[in-house]
């Protein structure tokens, strides 16, 4: 993984990063409200949360505000993110704690009932994957879920093409430069399918794997620890 890379690119989006993202990932908003409706706590639950690669903390934030009694840790390598995250997320006082680390190498703790992911894991490749699947399913309690919403590949090769086209004109239509940000996945991102992260997640331990959502190449899917 280009991890400089990657850290460099969210340290210089990070200002940016609320506006811009609802226009280069299709259905942003409708992903993440769907994982607050797929969590099973009760409202008033004492939750131990692990947002990984939280960035500007979008989906802490909607966790903390579902959950009046969860505390939030949100992990992520780039510093200005974090800083993005601190500042709009400073109304959840001290319910919010910063890490700052690479998920790929460093420990992010444990004891969590719940771990949200959004389009961070596919930094990773399949083994790397299948490596933090491991570590995230030693990472939570008997009863926690897991909910991951990232980028994903097709099927099969010619599928994740089409889909990729289709992304770009999503792109394009809201007038981003899609060559742009076309280039940088493709130097980037290591998506995998669907399929295959399912089949890693059931085999690390988790169980009522599914797809829970999917538009082209993008997906909520994610697993329970019994
Ligand atoms: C596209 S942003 C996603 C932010 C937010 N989770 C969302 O759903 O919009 C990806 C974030 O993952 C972080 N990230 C990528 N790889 C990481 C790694 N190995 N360790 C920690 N953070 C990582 C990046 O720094 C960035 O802030």
């Amino acid at each position: 993984m280009k991890v400089d890379t990657v850290r460099a690119r969210f340290e210089q989006t990070a200002f940016d990063y609320d506006g811009l993202i609802p226009r280069l990932i299709p259905y942003y908003r409708e992903q993440q409200d769907l994982i607050i409706q797929l969590i099973p706590f009760a409202s008033n639950d004492r939750l131990k949360v692990l947002d990984l690669g939280a960035g500007t903390g979008i989906l802490s934030a909607l966790v903390l505000q579902a959950f009046p009694q969860a505390n939030v840790t949100a992990f992520d390598m780039a510093e200005n993110m974090l800083k993005i995250c601190q500042t709009n997320l400073s109304a959840f006082g001290p319910r919010l704690t910063l890490q700052q680390g690479n998920f790929a190498a460093d420990d992010f703790g444990g004891g969590y009932d719940l771990v949200v992911s959004g389009l961070a894991i596919h930094h990773l490749d399949g083994a790397g994957k299948q490596q933090l699947f491991h570590k995230l399913f030693n990472s939570m309690n008997s009863g926690g879920i897991l909910l991951i919403r990232d980028i994903v590949t097709g099927a099969t090769p010619k599928l994740t093409k089409q889909y990729e086209q289709l992304w770009r004109e999503y792109i394009k239509g809201c007038g981003e430069d899609d060559a742009a940000y076309f280039q940088a996945y493709l130097e980037e991102d290591i998506p995998s399918s669907v399929e295959e992260q399912i089949q890693w997640l059931a085999a690390v331990g988790f169980s009522e794997v599914g797809c829970h959502w999917r538009y082209l190449n993008f997906a909520v899917f994610g697993g329970v620890k019994q």
